[in-house]
């Protein structure tokens, strides 16, 4: 089959050399080196020429994984929502084809990871190798990035889209790179989320963490306890209606995602931060008061009654009907802030749900709160608070997801004027959330036990999509190059002028982000 491809993509090269030459044309931005590129590539090499993007451009793919096919229909919507062009995709008929884009399955040994990619661009070809359909994916966000907004205006009778040419090789540094919406203090709609992931996908993240349950609201429906969006689902901070996602909405959002390789971490958080499960059910209670509905910003007050099995057998449910919705490999269970569960409860309580987890077929993640507990090495620490937690954890066999909230918070302000989120843990500008490295934060933390980062969104000061996005922007777009790009190309310096000319693409989807001064944004 391999061969079936080459031979297409060999015979389509000869034909369209074949095709009588169109005048040379003087490429104003041929240099590969300099192209914005953000995450920035482990290796570029340019050669100073350049593919014009036409409507004489055709797309073709590996055909024996239907998911390659799915990346050249995905890369041809955006080309056309970003240019006009209607280029196809495996059209083989198509005689006045000139120039090709071919996504190619590869088993080269280069490719050392799922999510690695080879681009090689040249006048007449580009050609993008990647092991699997996930490497594709980040390698075409690549190539959406190269497209100049404009097409060269010096003909007009032809609009042609100008890429410098020249080969980037590229690997993720991290295999996990993501980040969290809290949708339990706030509420945001499936629509809303569509669009957080459009702009993760485009900066080659790879992991939504959706925080779903905390004491203000419950988001995802239970098919077996309707409570808890009854009920659970009806408040959120501030005293607004809430709301919650239904089933479906769930699958639709994780089909979404999947769409954009990107994995849901579906989390429900407990013992702590349960009282809108407890108010919806309050046998579940276990702090000794009665409950009401909280609409407040107070944390640490709510526990599960650790001792009670009903409350395991609820969890069972939950927990079942969740990750039977969830393809992805984990369930995160919180874990943080218990503060008025007694310790032995604590502890009791993270290790018979870890077996709950696991015989839902899913990796467990916490906060690291969750490393005072005897946790399976399989098992994941998410590092927000207490560097000592993740050290145990590692020492354990665990791996770490870093998320220091002082470094990678995104509800932190800017500074002591921005309009939204918080600062107990730090002010984060837009440099102090780019300058850190992952593996030096945490003082005796193995580099090797660091599965990635993640930016969480906590929501109690925001409402909206556009308070979320303010937040946000441009600081996620700093932890997706902390994610990916290897450490000896993380430069302040040269990061803020890639970011500058991201404005383009952040006014073009309608985000609104923080215009920080410290960035000389580039418009067109
Ligand atoms: C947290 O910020 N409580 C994980």
């Amino acid at each position: 089959m391999i061969y079936r491809t080459l031979f297409v993509f060999v015979a389509i090269i000869a034909l369209a050399a074949c095709q009588p030459q169109k005048k040379e044309i003087n490429y104003p931005k041929t240099d590969l080196a300099a192209a914005p590129l953000i995450p920035k590539p482990v290796k570029t090499i340019a050669t100073q020429s350049a593919f014009g993007l036409d409507a004489q451009t055709a797309i073709y793919t590996s055909t024996n994984d239907p998911a390659f096919e799915a990346v050249g229909q995905f890369l041809s919507e955006k080309i056309k929502g970003k240019t006009g062009l209607d280029l196809a995709v495996n059209n083989t008929s198509d005689a006045t084809v000139e120039r090709l884009i071919f996504i190619n399955q590869s088993d080269s040994t280069d490719l050392a990871t799922p999510e690695s990619y080879q681009l090689y661009i040249k006048k007449d070809s580009i050609l993008l190798n990647a092991k699997t359909a996930e490497g594709a994916f980040r390698g075409i966000q690549t190539l959406r990035q190269l497209i100049p907004e404009q097409s060269n205006d010096t003909l007009t009778d032809h609009p042609l889209w100008v890429i410098p040419s020249g080969k980037i090789m590229d690997a993720p540094k991290y295999a996990y790179r993501g980040s969290m919406l809290d949708v339990s203090r706030h509420f945001f709609s499936v629509d809303e989320v569509k669009k957080y992931i459009d702009a993760m996908a485009y900066y080659k993240m790879n992991t939504l963490h959706l925080h779903l349950s905390d004491d203000q609201g419950w988001r995802i429906e239970i098919k077996s306890w309707p409570k808890l969006t009854e009920v659970g689902g009806a408040t959120e901070v501030g005293g607004g209606e809430g709301g919650f996602y239904t089933q479906e909405d769930y699958k639709d959002l994780v089909a979404y995602a999947a769409k954009h390789h990107i994995t849901i971490v579906p989390e429900i958080d407990m013992p702590g931060h349960t009282n809108a499960a407890s108010v919806s059910y309050p046998f579940l209670n276990g702090n000794g008061k009665k409950v009401e509905p909280y609409t407040g910003t107070q944390v640490g007050f709510s526990t599960f009654d650790a001792q009670k099995d009903t409350v395991y057998s609820f969890l069972d449910d939950v927990i079942g009907e969740i990750a039977a919705m969830s393809p992805g490999p984990y369930f995160h269970i919180g874990g943080d802030e218990s503060h008025v569960t007694k310790k032995s409860d604590y502890i009791l309580f993270i290790e018979k749900v870890e077996k709950i987890v696991q015989k839902h077929g899913k990796r467990m993640v916490g906060w690291n709160e969750i490393a005072q507990a005897k946790i399976d090495p399989s098992t994941i620490a998410q590092l927000w608070s207490n560097p000592k937690d993740a050290e145990n954890a590692a020492a354990n066999g665990s791996k770490i997801i870093m998320s220091p909230a002082h470094k990678a918070y995104l509800d932190m302000q800017y500074d002591s004027l921005t309009k939204f989120g918080l600062h107990w843990a730090s002010y984060i500008p837009v440099d102090v959330g780019y300058n850190w490295d992952p593996e030096t934060i945490v003082e005796n933390l193995p580099k090797e036990s660091i599965l990635g980062i993640e930016a969480p969104l906590w929501s109690e000061t925001i409402s909206n999509i556009a308070e979320l996005e303010y937040l946000a922007f441009p600081r996620l777009i700093g932890y997706a190059e902390l994610g990916w790009s290897p450490t000896e190309h993380l430069n302040w310096e040269d990061y803020k002028e890639r970011l500058a000319k991201q404005a383009a693409y952040l006014e073009k989807m309608n985000i609104n982000y923080y215009p920080s001064k410290l960035i000389d944004w580039k418009k067109d």
